[in-house]
Formats: structure tokens, C-alpha cells, sequence
């Protein structure tokens, strides 16, 4: 397999987890490159349900090698939950997984943070999963954070936590909140350091080399197009780059190393979390909401739903370069007798096929519709494309033109086999 970056073209959840987990079987190495533990990606295996927050969703096949890649930011005492967690469910990642040295760690001070800035923004909340992923991205970008080879090293560790620690209850203090006990956050961090030292390297190097000896290599995105810092719905998005370039920059792969794109979507959308969202439909919350699906994998939270967004994926499939799109969750629509995909808005009185960047602009945006006919079929069982219902191919071929590229699979339960490649 050429060397793969998998992002999401929408706003999250679009089953990258999955997608992940199918395609894990032709790479060598799996690598997550930014976000944190904001993420659930879930994985179904025969009947085991596995949600990775922080471990790359290849960890489950075995011999494939997992790196998180120095673009991520880590809590620690997360990461020992999760690999314990992991091997509860019969997985030993020893030997397979590797954490970047220059990878930023979260704090309690992070999370405390993070409640705090949401509080305060009253009905503007950006509805964060509360990680704080925010306030530890905001600290790398500020030159003040604190990173795994620093955690590595107890005395470098010590010194940089406690000025950290006292910083920070500085400024919380005064909001009300519990000052943090510097000897607390020490012994916790500590404890987890020592389990977690096995697997803290230059994943930099080792990726390179990998790289030199033509492994195979899949880049697993968190979050989506639409949550990126840079070409998101600001400020309702997360604070990494969620975008194909940000594999490059969040593992130290050149750009010159990457040979595909492909973007991972629903045959329709969802979002958690606050910020507009043109195409929200309580008629498709309602019927996901009642087939017992779409409730959020980290947070529990119920997903808003909508139908499909050209304009979006149309803007996905030309910021992060998309080859190939992988469409989940065909069968959300199977028993639909019609369904909508938007191709325009109407802004005021002007139409346009452009996603504005003004958020004021964006939430006035009513979309243009195109329906399509249902095909009241189940697709569970389709295994093949010619197994798919004629409304159903072609809608699916429909909504990849209307993105601008190429439809490769698609996917029609969380199985393993419940997937199509064409
Ligand atoms: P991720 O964050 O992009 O990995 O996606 P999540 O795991 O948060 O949410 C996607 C949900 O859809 C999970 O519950 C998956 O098991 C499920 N899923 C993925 N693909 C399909 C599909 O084609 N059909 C159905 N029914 N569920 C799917
Ligand atoms: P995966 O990888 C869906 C959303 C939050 C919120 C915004 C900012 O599973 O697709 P943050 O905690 O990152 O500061 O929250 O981003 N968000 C996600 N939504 N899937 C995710 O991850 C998300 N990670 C963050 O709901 O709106
Ligand atoms: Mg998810």
C-alpha cells in the first residue's frame, strides 16, 4: 500500500476508526499525528467493540507496528488506562506501540482550564469534550509546555511542573477553582511515566527509517475538516490541524514521502459540539437517535444529524487534496424513501457554492436541496458493489462527484465485512 493519509472530510465521527482498521491490513505502520484524547474511534472486531482515543485504531491487527506521532497531545495517565484497558480486551501493545519523545503532555491544569473558558463563554461555548486539548495546544504554541521527553526525566520533570503548576493555579485561583497539589500531579505523572518509558522513543527516526525500507505507512487522522484550526467553522473547532498537511508536520514525514489521500465521510453528517451546521435536520436526528446511533464515542453526547453537504465536502475534497473517499453509514439512509443532498446555499438572496467564512454568514446559510430516491432495501448483507441497490450505487456515485473525487469504499455496517471496495 502506498503511503496513506486518512482524515476525515467532515466534522469527526465519520467512521475513519473503522475505515482505519480495514485498510491496517495492507500497512506496516499506523500513525496519529494530532488531537488527543478527544478522539473515539471505534472498531468492531467479530463481536468485541474496541473505542481508541489516543492509540491508533491499527493497534488491534497484529504485528502493525502504531506510532503517536509528536503532533499529538498526551495524558499520560490516560494512555497507561488505555493500554491497560486494551489489554483487558486480549491486546498487548508491547513491542508495537511507540510515543513520540516531543509529543506535548495535557495536565489537570488543562482540563481545569478548558471548564473554566467554556463556562465562561456562556451560550458562545464551543461544546469542547472538556480533555483540555485546547489549553495544552495553546501552552505548546505559547512556548510553555511541557513534553514526554521531559516526563522521561524526573528531575528536567520535577523543576518544569512545579514553575507549571504554580502558574497556572495563579491564574485559577482567582476563578474559584481547587489549587492543584504540585506533589499530587507529580506522583500520578511519575507513576505513569515509569509505564509508559518502554514505549517513548524518536519516533521521527524511526518513521524515517521505516520510511528508507519502503514500509508501508497509514497516517490515521482525529477529528475532521471542519474542526481544523485553520480551514474549520472558527472558532468551533478543536486546536490542531486536522487536515492532511497536518500528518507531515504532526510525525516528521516529509511532504515529498506521501503518496495518497483518503477522506473518510458519512453518506450524510453529523457534529457534537456547538458551531453552525447548514444542513441540521431533527427529522434524521430523530431517526438516527431512535436506531440507537449516533451518540458520541468519548462523550456519550447525542450527535446533531443532517444530510449530506456537497458544499463541505466539495471544500474537503480540495484543502486536504482527497483521492479516494471511503463513504460510511450507507445504511443509516436504507430505509428513507427519499434523500437530500445539499449543493448550494442561499445566502440572503444570492445563491452561492462556497462555504463563507464569516460564522454570523455561515449560520444564516439555508441550503439548496437535491433529492435523491430512496432504496428502502437493507444493505447490511450487500458485500459487493453489484450486491448494492441500483439507488443506492447510485447515490453513492452521485455524492462522490459532487465532492469532487473518486469513490473507493463503502461501508454499510461497522464490521469488518461490511465494507466494499470498488
Ligand atoms: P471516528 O471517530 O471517525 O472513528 O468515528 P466514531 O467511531 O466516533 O463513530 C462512527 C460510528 O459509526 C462508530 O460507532 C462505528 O462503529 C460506526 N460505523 C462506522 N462505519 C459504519 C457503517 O458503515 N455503518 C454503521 N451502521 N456503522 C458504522
Ligand atoms: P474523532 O476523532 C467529533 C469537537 C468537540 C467540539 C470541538 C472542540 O472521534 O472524530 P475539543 O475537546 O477538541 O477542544 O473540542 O471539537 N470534537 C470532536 N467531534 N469527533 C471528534 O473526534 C472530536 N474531537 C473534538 O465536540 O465541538
Ligand atoms: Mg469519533
Amino acid at each position: 500500500m502506498p503511503n496513506t493519509i486518512l482524515i476525515g472530510a467532515q466534522w469527526g465521527d465519520e467512521g475513519k476508526g473503522k475505515i482505519i482498521d480495514v485498510l491496517t491490513d495492507r500497512a506496516d505502520l499506523v500513525v496519529r499525528m494530532q488531537g488527543g484524547n478527544n478522539a473515539g474511534h471505534t472498531v468492531l472486531v467479530g463481536k468485541k467493540k474496541y473505542v481508541l482515543h489516543l492509540i491508533p485504531s491499527g493497534i488491534l491487527r497484529a504485528r502493525k507496528k502504531c506510532v503517536i506521532g509528536n503532533g499529538v497531545v498526551i495524558d499520560p495517565v490516560h494512555l497507561v488506562g488505555e493500554i491497560e484497558g486494551l489489554k483487558k480486551l486480549g491486546v498487548d501493545v508491547k513491542g508495537n506501540l511507540f510515543v513520540s519523545e516531543t509529543a506535548h503532555i495535557v495536565f489537570p491544569y488543562h482540563r481545569l482550564l478548558d471548564e473554566y473558558r467554556e463556562a465562561s463563554k456562556g451560550k458562545n461555548k464551543i461544546g469542547t469534550t472538556k480533555r483540555g486539548i485546547g489549553p495544552a495546544y495553546g501552552d505548546k504554541a505559547a512556548r510553555t509546555g511541557i513534553r514526554m521527553v521531559d516526563l522521561m526525566d524526573p528531575e528536567t520533570f520535577s523543576a518544569l511542573l512545579k514553575q507549571r503548576i504554580k502558574a497556572n493555579n495563579d491564574i485559577l485561583s482567582p476563578l474559584g477553582a481547587k489549587k492543584l497539589s504540585f506533589k499530587k500531579v507529580l506522583e500520578e505523572y511519575l507513576a505513569a511515566a515509569k509505564k509508559l518509558k518502554p514505549f517513548v522513543t524518536d519516533t521521527v527516526h524511526m518513521l524515517h527509517e521505516a520510511s528508507k525500507n519502503n514500509a508501508n505507512i497509514l497516517f490515521e487522522g482525529a477529528q475532521g475538516t471542519f474542526l481544523d484550526i485553520d480551514h474549520g467553522t472558527y472558532p468551533y473547532v478543536t486546536s490542531s490541524a486536522t487536515t492532511s498537511g497536518g500528518a507531515c508536520t504532526g510525525s516528521g514525514v516529509a511532504p515529498n514521502k506521501i503518496d495518497k489521500v483518503v477522506g473518510v465521510m458519512k453518506a450524510y453528517t453529523t457534529r457534537v459540539g456547538e458551531g453552525p451546521m447548514p444542513t441540521e435536520d431533527d427529522f434524521l436526528g430523530d431517526h438516527f437517535h431512535n436506531m440507537g446511533r449516533e451518540y458520541g464515542a468519548t462523550t456519550g453526547r447525542a450527535r446533531r444529524c443532517g444530510w449530506l453537504d456537497a458544499v463541505l465536502t466539495r471544500h474537503a475534497t480540495m484543502v486536504n487534496g482527497i483521492n479516494e473517499l471511503a463513504i460510511t453509514n450507507l445504511d443509516g439512509l436504507d430505509t428513507l424513501p427519499v434523500i437530500k443532498v445539499c449543493v448550494g446555499y442561499r445566502l440572503g438572496n444570492k445563491k452561492i457554492d462556497r462555504l463563507p467564512n464569516a460564522m454570523g454568514a455561515l449560520e444564516k446559510c439555508k441550503p439548496i436541496y437535491t433529492e435523491y430516491p430512496g432504496w428502502q432495501t437493507s444493505t447490511e448483507k450487500c458485500r459487493k458493489w453489484s450486491d448494492l441497490p441500483l439507488n443506492a450505487r447510485r447515490y453513492l456515485k452521485e455524492i462522490a462527484k459532487l465532492s469532487g473525487t473518486r469513490l473507493k469504499i463503502a461501508s454499510i455496517g461497522p464490521a469488518r465485512s461490511q465494507t466494499i471496495e470498488l
